[in-house]
């Protein structure tokens, strides 16, 4: 609906073929020029874009009063067309303003070119949200979110809302809790997702469920992360993951058309191992290549102590023989801070014989500079920086030094979808040595590997899988155990007892007493994908009102404290915070 009973187009939409045409426009005042005492400029400006209107200077219109605007479409004079606007081969004259609203000044520029500090944009996020550059992305956020929505309800697939107010579930971030003004004492928490509820729907018979899901998570924020955000949740019964992996790319696939009108090329596939192992992370960027380069074999017996390890991989950086000793020692700093005993560098400086200028060169034979350089293919000029140490460490490590030498801004570079699969089912042991779930406790163990669950279980691989896009995870899911007997024995991997299964899940193991399909279901993070969309590398871009990195809400200023009387009603009382 453009036409409504106060106006007849809107400011983005008269071109030269409305020339004569009476028309009744409706805005904020972008700009105003008065060129003398008789004669002003008005730029109106809605969602759709800006019209320039011809006024009498006598009319009393500021920047950002709203205002309608009566008035006749024409050509504009020979020589002022603007190309730079969607209507400036048009101007309205002969106009009629009325003022629908005053406003004072704003606290800054609507205008996409300004650059204001984003507490301020955050605290007037009403007026922050007129610019350009958001109705933008609110827009293809909109957009993005009818495409899924029609490609799950195409797919066959049921939209169901699950509650907000709920219970623990056990997916690894700390909740937001909710007191019970009825129960003093018992609290409610805000789902960090619906998984238990999605897999109690297939229990139900639902078959094929989805939803547009708001999710709370009180977890430190960055710029892929808010406390509450939304995800495409999905959840499917007598599938396997392949048929999931099918859903969601379809429905990712018809979300990129409709945002940017270009569907995505084919996402590519790649197991988790092989993702640490090439790219040193289970994001993989896929943009660029700057693989890890497994250099093990050349120094196999090194009498170089810092390459005495289990294994030894190096990243070729390109021209990076020019990087000064600063900017070498930072990195050897950034890869300490990763976990790493250190970084070695070699800055190749002749491939025939091979020489390289480095600290370490001293301790070098010629057979391991020669592997060194024709086992990363290194060109003079360019740098080898090399880490020894677990499998796991040099692959964090050279991983996230590839992303900080090598990655394009968030805009170029193009989409490379992938998906990550065949996750371990436990990442790492807690204190008292005992597994940890990678994804939550219910997640299917790889058929293969189900008979190691007790003898070797971080060896085990489950069937949990990520779609990635360019190096951010967009979302994850798996097939789900639903066999008591298999459960059992995850629960027991991870020292789960029976009666702590009982009391944190006793609902949804209870369920499956009574008859559970096979299932699997996948959650898309949307404020993710429509942020890559829209080329912004953060999510609050592509977020109406956000919280600040520190989680609050400048505009409202939640948090605040509440009234006595309310915290009497929930049976709180304040206790200060320590420090
Ligand atoms: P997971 O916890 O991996 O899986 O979340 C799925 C996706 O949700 C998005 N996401 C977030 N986006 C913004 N801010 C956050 N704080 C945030 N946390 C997560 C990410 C992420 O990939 N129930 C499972 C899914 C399943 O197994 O079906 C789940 O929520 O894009």
């Amino acid at each position: 609906m453009t036409a409504t009973s106060m106006r007849t187009h809107m400011c983005g939409e008269l071109g030269s073929s409305d020339a004569g045409t009476r028309v009744r426009l409706c805005g904020w005042v972008s700009r105003r020029r008065d060129h003398g005492e008789h004669l002003a400029f008005v730029d109106l400006r809605d969602h759709s874009g800006i019209t320039q209107c011809v006024v009498d200077g006598s009319v009393d219109v500021r920047s950002e009063w709203v205002i309608s605007v009566e008035g006749t479409v024409r050509a504009r004079p020979e020589g002022t067309v603007n190309a730079e606007l969607a209507t400036g081969e048009i101007e309205v004259v002969d106009c009629i303003v009325e003022v629908l609203g005053h406003a004072e000044p704003p606290p800054f520029p609507v205008d996409d070119r300004a650059e204001t500090d984003e507490s301020v944009r955050l605290r007037y996020r009403y007026v922050d949200i007129r610019r350009p550059r958001m109705q933008r992305n609110l827009r293809l956020r909109a957009r993005v979110v009818e495409a899924l929505r029609s490609a799950m309800v195409r797919q066959g697939f049921c939209e169901v809302e699950t509650p907000l107010l709920w219970t623990p579930t056990p997916e690894g971030a700390r909740e937001f809790t909710v007191p019970s003004r009825l129960h003093h004492g018992s609290f409610y928490v805000l789902p960090q997702s619906p998984q238990i509820a999605k897999q109690l729907l297939m229990v139900g018979g639902t078959d094929r469920y989805f939803q547009i899901a708001r999710c709370l998570r009180d977890e430190d924020l960055r710029a892929d992360r808010q406390f509450e955000f939304t995800q495409l949740d999905i959840e499917a019964s007598f599938v396997s993951q392949e048929d999931i992996q099918g859903a969601i790319t379809e429905a990712v696939a018809d979300a990129t058309e409709a945002a940017v009108g270009e569907s995505p090329g084919e996402a590519e596939r790649i197991t988790w191992h092989d993702a640490m192992d090439r790219y040193g992370s289970d994001k993989p960027d896929l943009r660029f290549a700057m693989e890890l380069l497994d250099i093990g074999q050349v120094f196999a017996g090194t009498s170089v102590r810092a390459f005495d390890a289990p294994c030894v991989k190096a990243l070729l950086v390109r021209g990076g023989a020019s990087l000064g000793r600063n900017r070498l020692d930072a990195l050897v700093d950034r890869a300490k801070e990763l976990g790493g005993k250190g970084l070695a560098w070699f800055k190749v400086t002749s491939t025939d014989p091979a020489a390289v200028d480095s600290p370490l060169d001293k301790f070098l034979g010629d057979a391991e500079r020669a592997g060194l350089v024709s086992g990363t293919g290194a060109a003079e000029g360019d740098l080898v920086l090399v880490v020894a140490d677990i499998w796991h460490t040099v692959c964090r490590v050279l991983g996230a030094l590839r992303l900080d030498l090598g990655r394009p801004p968030i805009t170029e570079g193009g989409r490379r979808f992938c998906w990550v699969t065949d996750f371990p089912l436990f990442d790492g042991v807690d204190d008292a040595g005992r597994p940890q779930a990678a994804h939550h406790p219910f997640t299917m163990p790889h058929p293969d590997d189900i008979d190691r669950l007790t003898s070797d279980p971080l060896s085990v691989r489950s069937q949990a899988y990520d779609l990635v896009l360019n190096g951010w995870e967009l979302g994850s899911g798996s097939i789900r155990i639903h066999r008591e007997d298999i459960q059992r024995q995850v629960f027991d991997a991870l020292g789960i007892s029976s009666g702590e299964a009982e009391s944190r899940f006793g609902f949804l193991l209870g369920a499956f007493r009574y008859g559970a399909p096979p299932h699997g279901g996948f959650a898309v993070g949307i404020d993710r994908l429509v942020a890559l969309l829209a080329g912004e590398g953060n999510i609050r871009e592509v977020i109406a009102f956000p919280k600040t990195q520190s989680g609050t809400d400048p505009m409202t200023g939640a948090p605040k404290p509440v009234a006595e009387t309310v915290l009497r009603d929930l049976g709180l009382r304040p206790i200060p915070k320590p420090g």
